[in-house]
């Protein structure tokens, strides 16, 4: 079978493939322990269960959505920005609904890629800031994050070429998988840099519901004139237990949205509306202790993953927010993916090797905090007897 030469462009998804692996191993009676994917381990919160119950038994869900999403849901969205960040959406222009972050990340390619743009991508960053571009035609420029930058980019060493092209930047704080916060002043400098070279800046705001020790993530909105460069994606996946749920908005720049909606009118048929109206349910305020109790959990997580790997003599700074720890690999190793095969060869634990998030990311693993305490200990025993 002939297949199109864009799938050369791109591996093959890291977390299918170690889907495969630890699927075979299972089948063969191994006791393996995930600490890969980033997919909450407990259920969704049981009002937005409520809601679904009463959205399905609801005829008026059935049918074909609006691709522009349902009325309640655009307004909880924008109800939700103004009381949580004190942002002002307009619903009807300013909020759709998407089919995940990952969809919408991938779609601004198309809509918003030619042949030969560029979108600048963190790094290391989520694999589809890269994998949407090179798809799309067009040609992802790394933005390393640095570490003793706070994990921000310098954006004054993006080549003038880089900037000529690029037509979108890709951004996320709290950050997977480094778990940085972002860096005071950074988004302020991302509207500027935006606004000179004529670029669509996208904050990926996947984890600003996840956060510890007191920290309280911003939107990227709330920066002045962010919404007259920028669009932020909004995901309920992590923040709300939602992951297979396939729930997000994005928000921001209406012009942005209208050309999104153009092109994703073309390819899919938009979210179930049973799915908005629970969505439209979690950003309630009620809906807020239940996101405390959670983060109480990974806190809790963090603290005791931190801990162990401390006593292993891993050194690594406890992050204020996302569901990662993001640690060095041991001395001896090539590279992460050496490491991490070797951690499920030896140990029967499935942890990410940092290189497959980007360049940036070589010489790290990644931990998933969405495991239960006694498992996560389990499995950073087994790593630090190797
Ligand atoms: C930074 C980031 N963006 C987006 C996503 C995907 O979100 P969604 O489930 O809404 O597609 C993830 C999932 O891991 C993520 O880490």
């Amino acid at each position: 079978m002939r297949r199109s030469s864009r799938l050369d462009l791109i591996p093959p998804y890291m977390f299918a493939e170690l889907e495969r692996k630890v699927r075979e191993k299972r089948a063969a009676g191994v006791d393996v322990i995930s600490l890969g994917i980033g997919d909450p381990d407990t259920p969704t919160y049981a009002p937005i269960v409520a809601a679904m119950r009463e959205a399905v038994a609801d005829p008026s869900t059935h049918q074909y959505p609006s691709n522009r999403g349902r009325q309640e849901f655009r307004e909880a969205v924008a109800a939700f920005y103004a009381r949580r960040f004190g942002v002002e959406l307009d619903p009807e222009t300013e909020v759709m609904p998407a089919i995940g972050a990952k969809e919408c990340i991938f779609n601004l390619n198309l809509a918003f890629l030619d042949a030969g743009d560029v979108a600048l991508a963190s790094d290391p960053g989520y694999p589809v800031y890269t994998g949407g571009p090179l798809l799309a035609g067009g040609e992802p420029v790394l933005l390393p994050l640095q570490p003793e930058r706070g994990f921000a980019p310098d954006l004054e060493a993006v080549s003038s070429d880089a900037r000529e092209r690029a037509r979108l930047m890709y951004l996320n704080y709290p950050n997977n998988p480094t778990g940085a916060i972002v860096p005071d002043g950074l988004f302020e400098q991302v509207v500027a840099f935006a606004g000179q070279n004529e670029i669509l800046a996208v904050h990926d705001n996947a984890y600003s519901e996840t956060t510890f020790d007191g920290y309280v993530a911003p939107s990227f909105l709330q920066t002045r004139g962010a919404k007259e460069v920028g669009v932020e994606v909004f995901s309920l996946s992590k923040g709300y237990n939602m992951t297979g749920w396939r729930c997000a908005a994005i928000v921001g720049n209406a012009e942005a949205i209208a050309h999104y909606w153009h092109l994703k009118s073309n390819i899919d048929s938009g979210n179930f509306e049973a799915v908005q109206l629970a969505g439209a349910a979690a950003l309630a305020p009620e809906v807020d202790d239940y996101k405390r109790e959670m983060n109480a959990v990974y806190q809790r997580r963090r603290d005791l993953v931190c801990e162990a790997l401390a006593q292993a003599g891993v050194e690594v700074t406890p992050p204020k927010g996302t569901i990662y720890i993001w640690a060095p690999i041991p001395a001896g190793f090539d590279s992460s993916a050496a490491y991490c095969e070797h951690v499920l060869e030896q140990a029967a634990v499935v942890i990410s090797p940092g290189g497959a998030y980007g360049a940036s990311g070589e010489g790290y693993f990644r931990i998933s905090l969405t495991t239960p305490d006694e498992r996560l200990l389990e499995a950073v025993e087994r790593i630090r007897q190797l």
